[in-house]
């Protein structure tokens, strides 16, 4: 049974990928090149992506998230035995221009006309971000976009969910409602001790790992009527 509202909120942060942007419209748009393994082919991608990061974490060889997005397509190609410089090229820089989900600007300007603090919280570096954000046009809606390229680890060691802390300039992280669509994003929010509003986008359940988001939601446009 998930909360009904969230109260003593001061300020929303969105996880990027997944959650504001859609990871998987790059291979979409594309697909008839691809094929008949295109959906996995972009799943593969995605998941190579995150897993990615948290092994470059633990083994403290981090690199910034646009390399790591490029090792993972790497190797999702060759899994599926394309061999496309050109392809691969054209997918990477459309990830530079991802679409924002259709209820992303519309619940962001709902947000903030409400008066709350809005950010990104990212793995993605500044490059990428600011190059998502301006081609989604949310700019006028985000008070902060914050990259872990500042700290130099990824999600979701404690210290990337502090930034957000830090930055909306709360008292205690319970004032900040973390919106996430990946599972373990939103667990791990919960754990450090957010708020969290998963956003059931993919129709997952939660991970078998610590942390239970206080609300699911199906879009993000339902957001602005559940805070307090
Ligand atoms: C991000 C990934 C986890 O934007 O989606 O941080």
């Amino acid at each position: 049974m998930t909360a009904q509202t969230l109260s003593g909120i001061k300020a929303c942060m969105f996880d990027a990928y997944g959650t504001l942007f859609n990871v998987h419209a790059p291979v979409a748009s594309v697909a008839g090149r691809i094929g008949e393994h295109a959906d996995d082919l972009s799943r593969l991608w995605r998941q190579k992506q995150l897993e990615y990061t948290w092994l470059r974490s633990l083994m403290g060889q981090h690199a910034e998230f646009w390399q790591v997005t490029g090792e993972a397509l790497d190797y999702a190609l060759a899994f599926y035995g394309i061999d496309d410089c050109a392809l691969r090229d054209e997918l990477m820089n459309l990830y530079l221009t991802l679409d924002a989900y259709d209820d992303a600007r519309e619940a962001l300007a709902a947000l903030k006309a409400a008066g709350f603090t809005t950010g990104i919280l990212s793995n993605g570096s500044p490059k990428m971000l600011d190059a998502a954000v301006t081609s989604a046009r949310l700019a006028e809606y985000l008070d902060h976009v914050l990259s872990i390229e500042d700290i130099g680890i990824y999600k979701p060691d404690n210290r990337v969910y502090q930034m957000a802390v830090d930055a909306a300039g709360v008292a205690s992280a319970s004032e900040i409602c973390f919106v996430s669509a990946n599972t373990w994003d939103a667990q791990a929010g919960a754990v450090f001790g957010f708020q969290v509003a998963r956003i059931n986008r993919f129709g997952l359940k939660d991970d078998n790992i610590p942390g239970r988001p206080k609300m699911l939601l199906n879009l993000l446009s339902e957001l602005p009527g559940v805070l307090e």
